[in-house]
């Protein structure tokens, strides 16, 4: 792989931690609880991974999460992707942590969040990264479950920097969600959510007028609608687009038709994301890869692309020097 990709500092902005299960791990955790895969083996299940649209990979996420049982299978699962995260140059991530797929599960929050949370100060403190953790609500369950989450979470306020919202979009529109939206505002809570992913232009002006979110997962279907554009770019909107993503559930059928040079070149505040690397063939790496030989990116390109997720994450002011510090070297460099 090119060695400016590979030396790219970079920040990652839309990552499930469910997402970034190995099948190693997944099948190791799976026997260590007496937990039994659909699948045989490790190749069949990767065989699995072969996905027509965002539901299909849905069905085979939430079974993944079945064998995770106790605080130390989440501890593993996160540190894992850490350790991805350093294999790649990632200084700062914020990550997206679904508790509904455990809880409805009868696995305690507080189980999956001291795990996460544990592996992320270890992180911290082993390899430098830095790291939030956004509170991601299931779109396709209800308002109301979405509201006993949040209040789950009151004890633990101060491990969240954000909600979120995810899993199926088509027919789950961001209006269900108005509610629970403004009462984690009135709670101090960030707010992202995924739309425009499958999900039509229309869901994006609603996920900026009735939940107000300060930041943008995908967001893909924007290049439709040039007003959107307009009011996305003039917001300075974060958009924390997923390529491989992208390619693996269809929403692109060829990487040469990724919107994310077209944005970039519009001024929007766009960012590269893996979303759910284990089952989409690659890290930040691979995607930055992927798209800078597709649509022929340039080192301004891509020391664009870090500076927009340095500007619009939220790590601390100190944290966010050092990175453009560490980003400024890189340029410099051959
Ligand atoms: N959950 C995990 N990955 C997702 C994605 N790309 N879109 C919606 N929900 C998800
Ligand atoms: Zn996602």
């Amino acid at each position: 792989m090119n060695n400016l990709i590979k030396t790219l500092p970079k920040v990652e902005l839309h990552l499930h931690i469910e997402g970034s299960f190995e099948p190693e791990l997944m099948f190791k955790i799976g026997k260590r609880n007496n937990i039994e895969l659909p699948y045989k083996t490790v190749e069949e299940l990767r065989e699995a991974y072969n996905f027509s649209n965002l539901q299909d990979f849905l069905d085979i996420y939430y079974t993944g999460c079945n064998v995770l049982i106790h605080e130390q299978d989440f501890y593993d699962l996160t540190y894992a992707y850490f350790t991805k995260a350093k294999e790649n140059n990632v200084m700062h991530t914020e990550i997206f942590f679904d508790p509904q797929s455990h809880t409805d599960r009868g696995i305690a929050f507080g189980t999956a969040v001291n795990g996460i949370r544990n592996a992320m100060k270890d992180a911290e403190k082993n390899f430098g990264i830095t790291s939030q953790l956004i509170l991601s609500f299931l779109r396709h369950l209800s308002e109301d479950a979405a509201i006993e989450i949040l209040e789950m979470a009151k004890d633990y306020k101060d491990e969240f920097i954000a909600i979120g919202l995810d899993s199926s979009e088509v027919g789950n529109p961001p209006q269900k969600f108005e509610k629970v939206y403004k009462m984690a505002a009135e709670q101090g809570y960030k707010k992202v959510a995924h739309a425009g992913e499958e999900g039509p232009a229309d869901y994006i002006w609603d996920s900026l007028s009735l939940l107000n979110i300060d930041r943008l997962d995908h967001g893909n279907r924007a290049m439709e609608d040039e007003k959107l554009l307009a009011e996305l770019k003039e917001r300075k909107m974060g958009l924390t687009l997923c390529p491989l993503s992208n390619l693996k559930l269809k929403v692109v059928t060829d990487m040469r038709d990724h919107p994310i040079k077209k944005m970039l070149n519009l001024g929007l505040k766009v960012t590269v994301n893996s979303d759910d690397p284990a089952y989409f063939g690659g890290y930040m790496n691979d995607n930055f890869a992927a798209i800078t030989e597709a649509l022929s990116l340039s080192k301004e390109d891509l020391f664009k692309l870090t500076s927009n997720a340095i500007e619009v994450c939220w790590a601390s002011e100190i944290q966010k020097n050092n990175i453009l510090s560490e980003l400024n070297k890189w340029k410099m460099m051959g």
